[in-house]
């Protein structure tokens, strides 16, 4: 009898094992989407128009993103070598942290905040330093200053920052890349559509700052990935090397302008997620669940011990948000993606019978 073969499977590298497996739960969606912070109701019909308009051409080539990344820079007010289009800000990450990060560098990061962030730094040989905010979920300005080294190399902002949905001042941002010169300074401004502020006029002027947006929250583009890096051009440059030149695909580079163009869509729905969330912050205020202040498209909410019941019971019932309690800090927490205000009205009747089935006597008043 032949003897069996031996199977060997060569091991990922040691950092790659010692990382935990990030399985966001996507299965079976097709609710009231409250999880994920996408735009919960439509991209802008012009995009549909777009696509409809796909032909075989646009598929058989491959993608040729310098035009639109052109577009996109003026829409901006930037150079088009100050802007790198991304397979969302995903990738944008994945490439600044392959592009700065090297052994022996600290990535500064205050905690609880996006969850890549640590995920691609793991991959790197450098050291994640995370900053824990306090209770408020402020953003730790004064404690991230102390943590300042000659070795941090990077520093990761989500501004606002998820879960939390608090903010980082302008002011704070200019000075902590003051006070940080030999480092890069990201600034996620994911969710910026639903704050208004922005410190994308300063890329250039402020040689380490450098700025993400992306398209899958208030444009209602997740589905088609599509990101950006907006910073010097002797930074970019950089970074187009790690970039792979085929990652924003023909669909999404085709729709791109349709969707920037489109701004009467797009304040539309950031002014009713805006009247949503006050809607809802009074809804939460009643039920007297305690919340922290946003200024993004959901909000952290405190659950207490029986989040996880919580949630439960609100997928059951339709309506499906998303468990923080393992973020650092956030135990009992659960975030809530702020919809349209009819979406909110469904989720809040929905949230109060949640509550009350599982006896949950809200105290925030
Ligand atoms: C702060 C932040 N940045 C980036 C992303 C991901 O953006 P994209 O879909 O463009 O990869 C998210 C998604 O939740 C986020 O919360």
């Amino acid at each position: 009898m032949a003897e069996a073969v031996k199977m060997i499977y060569p091991a990922a590298r040691l950092r790659v094992q010692a990382m935990k497996e990030y399985r966001p739960p996507l299965g079976c969606r097709d609710t009231l989407r409250l999880d994920f912070n996408e735009n919960t109701l439509a991209c802008s019909p012009k995009v549909r128009e777009v696509l409809a308009r796909v032909s075989t051409g646009d598929l058989t080539r491959y993608p040729e993103r310098g035009p639109v990344e052109a577009v996109v820079a003026a829409h901006l007010g930037l150079n088009a070598d100050q802007v790198a289009l991304t397979n969302g800000v995903d990738e944008a990450i994945h490439v600044l942290f392959e592009t700065f990060l090297e052994a022996g560098d600290e990535l500064l990061m205050p905690v609880p905040t996006y969850t890549m962030y640590e995920v691609y730094a793991s991959v790197t040989d450098a050291q994640v330093i995370a900053i824990q905010a306090a209770d408020d979920l402020q953003f730790p300005f004064e404690r991230l200053l102390r943590a300042i080294t000659p070795q941090t190399k990077i520093i990761a902002i989500a501004n606002p920052n998820s879960p939390s949905g608090s903010v980082a001042t302008r002011a704070q941002i200019v000075e902590i890349a003051h006070r940080a010169p030999h480092a890069i300074l990201l600034v996620d401004e994911a969710y910026f559509h639903f704050h208004g502020e922005t410190v994308i006029d300063m890329v250039g002027a402020v040689p380490n700052l450098i700025v993400a947006r992306t398209f899958s929250k208030a444009y209602g583009l997740a589905g088609l990935r599509l990101g950006l890096l907006a910073g010097p051009a002797e930074s970019m440059r950089w970074m187009r090397r790690v970039l792979s030149p085929y990652s924003v695909n023909s669909l999404a580079l085709a729709c791109l302008p349709a969707a920037l163009n489109d701004e009467a869509y797009l304040d539309w729905y950031v002014g009713e997620v805006i009247a949503a969330r006050t809607e809802f912050e009074i809804a939460l205020d009643r039920a007297g669940v305690r919340r922290w202040p946003s200024c993004a498209n959901f909000i952290l909410t405190e659950i207490g011990p029986r989040h996880a019941e919580f949630v439960r019971l609100m997928s059951a019932a339709g309506v499906l948000v998303r468990d923080r309690s393992s973020d650092p800090g956030c135990d009992g927490r659960v975030r809530i993606t702020v919809g349209t205000r009819e979406q909110m009205r469904q989720a809040a009747s929905v949230m109060n019978e949640a509550l009350a089935a599982l006896k949950i006597k809200g105290d925030a008043q």
